[in-house]
């Protein structure tokens, strides 16, 4: 676990970090952890940009997520994925929550590790379960046995997630826990 050269300076107790971020944050980890809002609220506290991948590709395609993977198919989404992150890491530093697959795509991958610090959010599967099925928007669990497919996903993904600069555990508790563990391992806290 290393996020030397992510930050710049020592931190304050509390209260906005401004223009601190030397080097992109990506978030990554599996649908439902809570990437999207720990990653907004970290951005507001290290008054960074937030970027959510998922966002940007539905941006550029006109289209969403779920309307990419039923026309186009995961292959094009896979590569509408990997020339947004390329962009984004290529661009001045911000907090980038990443779709629960980026990470498992072996070249946005290293685009990832070359360029952000990278941040596994972890969560346990009965709380990532929780999270999903408020929402039926995933394309990737639009199956008969939901639960069972996010499982083998978890399982499969664990420890490629795992190969992540930081590793920081998303509970069932409020999204300010985790934020401030990543602020921690920063060096920001
Ligand atoms: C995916 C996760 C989704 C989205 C797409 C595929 C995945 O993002 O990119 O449905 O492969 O796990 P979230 O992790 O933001 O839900």
């Amino acid at each position: 676990m290393s996020a030397q050269g992510s930050v710049s300076g020592g931190g304050e107790a509390d209260g906005p970090v401004s223009g601190r971020l030397t080097r992109t944050v990506a978030l990554v980890g599996l649908m439902g952890v809570g990437k999207s809002t720990v990653g907004r609220k970290l951005a507001e506290q290290l008054g960074a940009p937030f970027v959510d991948s998922d966002e940007e590709i539905e941006r550029a395609a006109g289209l969403s997520v779920e309307e990419i993977f039923d026309r186009l198919g995961e292959p094009e989404f896979r590569r509408g994925e990997r020339r947004v992150i390329e962009r984004l890491v290529n661009g001045p530093p911000i907090v980038l929550a990443t779709g629960g697959g980026a990470y498992m795509d072996p070249e946005t991958r290293a685009l990832l590790k070359e360029k952000a610090t990278t941040v596994w959010l972890r969560a346990d599967l009965e709380t990532i379960w929780k999270r999903v099925s408020r929402r039926d928007t995933r394309p990737l669990l639009k199956k008969d046995n939901p639960k069972q497919v996010l499982a083998e996903l978890n399982a499969a993904r664990a420890p490629v997630y795992a190969e992540a600069d930081i590793v920081v555990d998303s509970g069932d508790g409020p999204s300010t826990i985790a934020v401030k563990a990543i602020r921690e391992a920063l060096g920001v806290a």
